[in-house]
Order: C-alpha cells, then sequence, then structure tokens
C-alpha cells in the first residue's frame, strides 16, 4: 500500500427534506452573506430554490444570486460571479446544481479574493492561496464536486476545458437530499452514474499494485451503483436507489476510493480519460461530460490492459464475477480451439469491458463518438486543448503519447 495524505474536510448532511435545512446550517458555521450560484433553470422549476432561500431568509442570512450557469461552466459567468461576490461581500459561496454550478461556484470563490483574471488559475497556473467558502446543495450525483479538491471550468474563446486541483476548493458543508434527485432526466442520472464509476476507475488503474481495502471499497461501490442505477431508471422516485447512487457520487471522488493506490509523487490515479474525455466537452459543450467517459473509458481500457492485466482480472471478478477460465477444471468440451493461459485472460478481460460498456449502454450512455456527431477530422482539433491540459506524455497506468490518444478517439469512433 502505498503512503497518502486523505483531507476530506466537509461536513455531510444528508437526506429527506434537508434542503429546508440548508440556511440552519450555514448559520450555524457562523456565515451572514451567501451568494447563491445556480444553473440554467431547474432549481427554479422544482422550486429548490426557493425552498434554500426561505431556509437562508429563516436563519437571517442575507443572500444574492447568479443563475444561468450552463453545463461545462464557462469562465465568463465566474466573471459575473465574482463582481457580485465583492459587491455583495458575499463571505460564503453556495451552489444548487450540480457539478456545473458548484465548479462555477468554486472559481468564483477562489477569484473573489484574488488580484488578477480567474482564468489564470487555468491558464497560468497560477496558484490559489485564499478563497471564500462553500457549502453546496447538491441536485445531481454525478460529479462529486461537492467534497473533491477539483475544479473544471471551460474557456470557449480558447476552446479550452481546464482542470484545477487545491484542497481550498473543498467545500465545508454539503446538504444532500436524494429526493432532489427524483426530477432528473433519465440521460442525467445515467451520466452522472457514469461519471462516478469512472471517478473510481481511474483510481482503481492508477498503475499500482492491489490494496485491497480500497480494492473493496471500490468495487463494493461500483457494484452498489451498478445495482441502484436500473432501478431508478424503472422507478424515478426509489428513494434508497436514488441515495445509494448519491452517496456514492460523493464517495467516488473525495478522495476515499483511491487510498493507497496514488502513484508516488504523482497523482491519485491514471486520469487519462477524464483528459481525453474534457477535450471532447470542451470541443462540443453540449457533449454531457458522463457521456462523453461512457465512450472514451472501454476505449482506454482495450487499448491499455495488457500493461497490468492482473487489475483488469481483479475488477472483472469483483464487479463481475467474471473469472478466467482454467481448462484444468472447466468443462471446455464445446469449445474447440485450444485456451491458452494467455487467451483465457484476453477472454476474461475482454468479457470485463464488455460489461462494463453494455452496462454504459444499458442506461442510455452512447457507445461511440459517432453518437456526439463527431468523424475522424475532428480528432485533431481535440490535440491542441489535450497537449495544454496533459503534455506530449501522460497517464500512470501505461504512459501515453498524443498518438496514442488519436488511436484511442479513432478506436470509439
Ligand atoms: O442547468 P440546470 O437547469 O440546473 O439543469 C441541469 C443540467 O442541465 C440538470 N439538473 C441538475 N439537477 C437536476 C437537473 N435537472 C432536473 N432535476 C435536477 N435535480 O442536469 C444537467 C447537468 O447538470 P451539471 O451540473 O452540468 O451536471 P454534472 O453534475 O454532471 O456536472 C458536470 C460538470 O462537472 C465537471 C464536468 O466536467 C462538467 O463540467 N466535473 C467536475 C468535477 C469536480 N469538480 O470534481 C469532476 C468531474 O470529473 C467533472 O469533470
Ligand atoms: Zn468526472
Amino acid at each position: 500500500m502505498n503512503d497518502f495524505r486523505f483531507y476530506s474536510p466537509t461536513r455531510f448532511v444528508f437526506g429527506r427534506g434537508v434542503t429546508d435545512r440548508a440556511g440552519d446550517e450555514i448559520a450555524k458555521l457562523g456565515f451572514k452573506r451567501a451568494l447563491l450560484v445556480f444553473g440554467q433553470g431547474s432549481v427554479v422549476r422544482t422550486g429548490t430554490l426557493d425552498r434554500v432561500k426561505a431556509s437562508l431568509d429563516a436563519a437571517g442570512v442575507a443572500h444574492a444570486e447568479l443563475g444561468g450557469v450552463r453545463p461545462n461552466p464557462e469562465i465568463t459567468s465566474v466573471r459575473e460571479g465574482i463582481a457580485l461576490a465583492r459587491e455583495f461581500e458575499a463571505d460564503i459561496v453556495v451552489p444548487v446544481g450540480g457539478g456545473s454550478a458548484m465548479d462555477a461556484a468554486k472559481a468564483i470563490a477562489l477569484g473573489a479574493v484574488y488580484d488578477g483574471d480567474a482564468w489564470d488559475f487555468w491558464r497560468k497556473r497560477a496558484t490559489p492561496t485564499d478563497h471564500l467558502p462553500l457549502a453546496c446543495v447538491v441536485t445531481i450525483p454525478a460529479s462529486g464536486s461537492e467534497a473533491s479538491n477539483s475544479c473544471v471550468i471551460s474557456n470557449d474563446e480558447e476552446h479550452l476545458k481546464c482542470g484545477l486541483n487545491t484542497d481550498l476548493n473543498r467545500p465545508v458543508l454539503a446538504i444532500m437530499d436524494p429526493e432532489l434527485t427524483f426530477t432528473l432526466p433519465p440521460y442525467q442520472t445515467a451520466a452522472g452514474v457514469t461519471d462516478m464509476i469512472a471517478h473510481i476507475m481511474e483510481r482503481f488503474f492508477s498503475g499500482q499494485p492491489a490494496v485491497d481495502v480500497t480494492d473493496n471499497i471500490a468495487c463494493g461501490m461500483i457494484r452498489a451503483v451498478m445495482d441502484a442505477a436500473p432501478r431508478v431508471m424503472e422507478d424515478p422516485k426509489d428513494y434508497d436507489a436514488r441515495a445509494n447512487i448519491m452517496w456514492v457520487g460523493t464517495l467516488a471522488h473525495n478522495g476515499l476510493a483511491g487510498l493507497g493506490l496514488g502513484v508516488p509523487g504523482g497523482r491519485d490515479g491514471d486520469w487519462t480519460c477524464h483528459g481525453l474525455e474534457h477535450e471532447l466537452s470542451a470541443f462540443d459543450p453540449k457533449i454531457t461530460h458522463g457521456a462523453g467517459l461512457a465512450v472514451i473509458f472501454p476505449a482506454w481500457m482495450r487499448y491499455v490492459w495488457r500493461e497490468h492485466p492482473e487489475r483488469f482480472l481483479a475488477f472483472g471478478e469483483q464487479v463481475f464475477g467474471i473469472e478466467p477460465v482454467d481448462p484444468a477444471v472447466d468443462d471446455l468440451s464445446d469449445i474447440d480451439e485450444e485456451i491458452t493461459p494467455e487467451r483465457a485472460v484476453e477472454d476474461a478481460v475482454e468479457a470485463t469491458i464488455d460489461e462494463l460498456q453494455d452496462f454504459f449502454v444499458s442506461l442510455g450512455m452512447p457507445r461511440t463518438l459517432s453518437e456526439f456527431g463527431m468523424t475522424e477530422d475532428d480528432i485533431e482539433k481535440l490535440m491542441p486543448g489535450l497537449s495544454i491540459n496533459r503534455g506530449e506524455l501522460f497517464g500512470s497506468f501505461k504512459k501515453l503519447t498524443l498518438d496514442d490518444a488519436r488511436a484511442i478517439y479513432r478506436s470509439a469512433l
């Protein structure tokens, strides 16, 4: 087990109706002026925003608001929010929404106390040293942003979507009411489920040797979410299934799922698939992050698995119960060809990747990039951003070059 540091300072208030306690919980922490940040209308339509505002009023917390943050949030609304936070003298930023509202809020929280332009943190890699605290009201389980150290912002003018990791990004409070997720469209539910599984897999496939405790946590969480996802597709108001998905979404990305699997001196996972996906949604902001991952992850897996087949075998066994056939034990009388040990491993790994991809597709996720309308010609347009964000050599499970990235994209068309 590799050494690790684990810092997850977020206070979680989880359960039915906790939305109405947001104001109270924020006031208890000593905050008095909240800047609310939300998306393109879902929280207005569902009444969630009104409930949060009423709870702030009841707790004596003043509030201002920035709405209209789009999925794959853009730096323009961040700048708008920074001006508002300063003008209103906010002492806390309160996103009500998903990863997009939360990441916009995180960027506002950093930018509000920074002298330069907030984009410096992403493009110039300026190091943030201070921020306003954050309290999230989560409406979609997916990004795990409510407890993560990450903040992903797009800049349309520069055709970039970049991440920034700092512990300053970790919220002090997350209000998590699974009932808020009853209104999620199936596509967003599915994309969220895919994203959280991807957060676990980025860490599982770090290229580092097995860590029993973490592997069990990781695969157990994936099994739980794979069990719950079809249930919410069938019944969007299945509270227990929604609640399980919501909590996995958080634990998938607060760091827990990768402890001991981190790359010494490096990141807590491989993160190539996230890198490859972020270029898709930078290229076309209409591409939902989780949907992009549903296509990219299996393609990456097929490309790299030979580097550490043992990790794929462990994953296949723990998540799907798939094991390589053993000619000494299994009855292979109906198979004509000879099954060598190598062939048995290859078959088991392929079956594992197929099962995973079929699961994503069964939820309504795409299988190929062409389902986003992308063609071979588009691949080259992804390369400048990828090279800025990841450099010429990236990944820890297997070191990849930009040519490898091209090959993975091509295989996913
Ligand atoms: O914009 P509104 O109208 O609110 O609608 C949203 C949006 O269209 C809708 N929605 C959210 N909650 C709803 C709802 N509709 C009905 N009922 C509800 N309860 O769902 C759509 C997607 O929302 P969004 O916030 O974009 O989704 P998600 O949470 O998947 O966030 C995606 C963003 O997070 C980033 C992604 O790259 C992307 O920009 N990520 C952030 C991470 C982090 N900070 O740690 C890690 C992730 O890997 C990811 O990169
Ligand atoms: Zn993600």
